[in-house]
């Protein structure tokens, strides 16, 4: 498929107003995003596990207007507040899928959303938010055009949420999906996100990720300025080469149910994500002294438990813990014990592998 399959012929349907409600929820990649080309294209092929419990629920109310107007007519609101400060970044995304969705400046729309974490958790929103927002706007295209495929849907659903933040389009649809070409892997595009074909095995079902809340300040670089330090980056091309290895890598892990690889792809791609961002120019380290206590006493309970948890982070401080359903009760004990000294304020998100967005 190519971008103009995304864009629709004239709508059947003339529709004067209703409500479309959306619940998706964020996601946490195995193997890591980090570069994009133009038009929001990765550098790289990515995968993640599709999130449960930490989501956004976004409602959008739309009025058809008199005439089409010369810009976007919208409000926002953020947990039942009026929220100025967004509104740029949601014209900005506006203005990007306009043209796959050209009934947007005949509506007035009136967006509420909220999110099930805190806000000011560390916790980047921008995934599910977007996914939720894209997902309104296909259902609105729907009741315009009722002939719209459900195989559309969802990938036009994924295709416009990356056009509001990469890994957007990977919250769409559960519990494995990848984003990005690569060779290895059927159907798979730059411009949305697909399930993951292939077999998996029982071991990966049910897996959970409980998210310790280390720094919940604000993000020290923003994911556009991240992304962007993988221009001219000294170790860019060797970096996406690996992203393409551990996709195949994991083919036959999730296959076979090797947890022990599984954890090694896993636990490397973090690092380099966050090695990446201390080799770029200028440089970060976005770890704080608790996330690195916390990878210690991960590696140290695993050798001592022979369990098999493992943890993946973000552009961030805060640690993803992951395990396996069947370990779920020794590790949770282990977390309570001695993880939860290392959380801001003792915060911790238990969340699971989920099947992505629901209708509301
Ligand atoms: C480190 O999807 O937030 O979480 O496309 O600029 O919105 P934009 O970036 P974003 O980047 C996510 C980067 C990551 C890794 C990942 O989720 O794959």
């Amino acid at each position: 498929m190519t971008e103009t399959d995304f864009i629709p012929s004239a709508y059947k349907n003339d529709v004067k107003e209703g409500v479309v409600c959306y619940k998706s929820p964020s996601n946490i990649a195995l193997v890591k995003y980090w570069g994009k080309k133009e038009n929001q294209i990765p550098q790289n092929p990515s995968i993640s596990f599709t999130l449960d419990a930490c989501a956004t629920t976004t409602q959008i109310a739309f009025t058809k207007l008199e005439k089409e107007a010369d810009d976007f007519s919208f409000d926002l609101w953020f947990e039942g507040k009026p929220k100025e400060d967004f509104k740029p970044k949601i014209t900005i995304f506006l203005k990007r899928i306009e043209k796959y969705l050209p009934f947007l400046k005949s509506y007035y729309l009136k967006i509420e959303t909220s999110n099930s974490f805190p806000h000011s958790s560390g916790i980047a929103s921008s995934a599910s938010g977007m996914s939720a927002m894209a997902l309104c706007l296909m259902d609105i295209e729907k009741q315009l055009n009722p002939d719209l495929s459900d195989d559309l849907f969802t990938k036009k659903a994924s295709f416009l949420a990356r056009l509001g933040s990469g890994s957007a389009c990977r919250s769409i649809e559960g519990d494995i999906i990848q984003w990005g070409v690569h060779k290895e892997t059927e159907g798979s595009s730059d411009l949305f996100g697909i399930k993951y074909p292939y077999e998996v095995h029982n071991n990966f079902k049910n897996f959970h990720d409980t998210i310790l809340l280390v720094d919940k300040g604000q993000k020290q670089v923003s994911s556009t300025v991240g992304h962007n330090l993988m221009y001219n980056h000294p170790y860019a091309t060797q970096r996406f080469n690996q992203a393409h290895e551990n996709l195949n890598k994991l083919k036959s892990v999730f296959k076979k149910g090797d947890l022990v690889e599984f954890i090694k792809i896993v636990e490397s791609e973090a690092l380099t994500l966050h090695a990446m961002m201390m080799t770029s120019m200028p440089y970060f380290i976005l770890m704080k002294p608790n996330t690195l206590e916390i990878i210690n006493k991960i590696w140290e309970f695993r050798e001592k438990s022979r369990t098999h948890v493992c943890f993946t982070l973000d552009a961030g401080a805060n640690v993803h813990v992951l395990y396996p359903e069947n370990e779920k009760a020794v590790v949770n004990q282990f977390i309570k014990d001695e993880l939860v000294v290392f959380c801001e304020n003792q915060q911790y998100i238990c969340d699971r592998i989920g099947f992505g967005a629901k209708k509301l």
